[in-house]
């Protein structure tokens, strides 16, 4: 049996960051599971149609090759938008739903578990998952967070645009019908507003080492 960590939460919140740390730290292998719809919106955008058109999101969806992400054009500002809206359409959501759980119930190069992050591990991908974290942190604070890092990579967007768009994606997350970002009714919450990577890192390795025993 393999162990799973799942890790839900709005844009943002750090969950990336914690995800990797925690895979590092227990030797577990790691998906980015918005990587996955960053992909398909991106294939949709470069055949120059919009990430709405529901047939060509769907068709990408099924041909995608989780080896091949090209991760330098899945990072943009616009990449994750088209990300969130790929997202709502149920057929792409059942496209790669499988790849997901057999990289939980099988990680690669033999790791004795996985970590996945993403809006609906806990609750549709791996439910039965022993180790669950909610994390989130105010609009705000993580709107800041992604400018940093957008401002780092050389973009010339306004703090003040990452917020709208911030809370632009919580909404389409939140509200879509399919597989909502909600936390399952099992997880711990984490609110990393306050907290550094470090302090967020320590009470995540607390929550996950008492649910392996
Ligand atoms: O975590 P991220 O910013 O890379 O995710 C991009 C979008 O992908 C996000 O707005 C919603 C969608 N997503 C999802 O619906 N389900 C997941 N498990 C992961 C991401």
């Amino acid at each position: 049996m393999t162990f799973t960590i799942a890790i839900d939460g709005p844009a943002a919140a750090g969950k990336g960051t914690l995800a990797k740390k925690l895979a590092a730290h227990y030797g577990f292998a790691y998906l980015d599971t918005g990587s996955l719809y960053r992909a398909v919106g991106v294939a949709v955008q470069v055949q120059g149609l919009d990430p709405s058109n529901e047939t060509a999101a769907i068709a990408a969806a099924r041909a995608l090759d989780a080896t091949k992400i090209d991760e330098k054009a899945i990072r943009t500002a616009e990449a994750g938008e088209a990300a969130s809206v790929v997202a709502v359409m149920q057929p792409v959501r059942d496209a790669i739903l499988q790849f997901q759980r057999d990289f939980a119930k099988n990680p690669p190069n033999g790791s004795k578990g996985a970590v996945l992050d993403g809006r609906d591990i806990g609750t549709v991908v791996c439910p039965e998952a022993p180790a669950k974290l909610f994390v989130t942190a105010s609009p705000e604070i993580r709107a800041h967070r992604r400018w940093l890092e957008l401002k780092g990579s050389g973009s010339a967007i306004s703090e003040a645009q990452v917020l709208e768009e911030t809370k632009e994606r919580d909404r389409r997350d939140t509200e879509r019908a399919t597989s909502p970002l909600r936390p399952a009714p099992d997880a711990h919450l984490l609110d990393t507003s306050n907290l550094s990577i470090e302090a967020a890192f320590g009470e995540a390795v607390a929550i996950i080492d008492k649910s392996m025993r």
